[in-house]
């Protein structure tokens, strides 16, 4: 493919979608044609998919129905919105991606990031991001940063803080076996320091 695949990965509010903005700020300031998207959803049937998996009502969901929800969503984004912008040369920006999956539900959720792995294989044909960022951070400072934030905590948050270390357990374990592709962020220093970070990864491949 002709363009760039980078996706952001880490617990809940280690910081991904901050350093999503500024990275989106900086392409446009550079005239480079890029795309953002978010996991889940991201299409028409992956935003409904979404829905279904972060509705607060929905507390008797099997893991194993919660992991195709998840998948069946990245099926479609992969096809419909991320391989056509690839192909056409532009720069893809993924807010999660399916280490996602590895971490929450391969480990997590004790599904086996081996069955994840295969799950993540068939719904993108293949496809894999050529960066991903892990933005590693204790659980107790990203629950602090988002106590500031002061939001409603959806199904998945509210898991608790257990769920949040095996989480980030996974990511760990993912960044060591990924050959290069994830690159451990860390992401308890300051917003510009990390995107300076981000910034030096990049350099020559944007
Ligand atoms: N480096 C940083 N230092 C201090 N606060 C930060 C930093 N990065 C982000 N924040 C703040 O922490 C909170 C969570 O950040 P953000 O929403 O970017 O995380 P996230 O990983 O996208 O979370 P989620 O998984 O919920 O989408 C926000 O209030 C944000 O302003
Ligand atoms: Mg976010």
């Amino acid at each position: 493919m002709k363009g760039i695949f980078i996706t952001f990965e880490g617990i809940d509010g280690c910081g991904k979608s901050t350093q999503c903005e500024l990275l989106k700020d900086y392409l446009k300031d550079n005239n480079k044609d890029f795309i953002f998207v978010r996991e889940p959803g991201g299409t028409v049937i992956g935003e409904r998919i979404r829905e279904i998996l972060l509705d607060k009502k929905n507390t008797q969901m099997n893991s194993r129905t919660e992991l195709l929800l998840f998948e069946a969503a990245r099926a479609q984004i992969t096809e419909e919105v991320i391989k056509p912008a690839l192909e056409e040369g532009k720069i893809v920006l993924c807010d999660r991606f399916f280490d996602s999956s590895s971490a929450y539900q391969g480990m997590a959720r004790n599904m086996g990031m081996d069955f994840v792995a295969g799950l993540n294989m068939a719904a993108t044909g293949g496809l894999k991001p050529d960066v991903t960022f892990f933005f590693d951070i204790t659980v107790e400072e990203a629950l602090a940063r988002r106590g500031k934030r002061g939001e409603a905590s959806d199904r998945i948050e509210l898991a608790g803080i257990k769920f949040q270390e095996d989480v980030r357990k996974g990511y760990l374990e993912l960044a060591k076996e990924s050959d290069g592709r994830i690159v451990t962020v860390d992401a308890s220093r300051g917003v510009e320091e990390i995107f300076e970070d981000i910034k030096e990864t990049l350099k020559g491949k944007i």
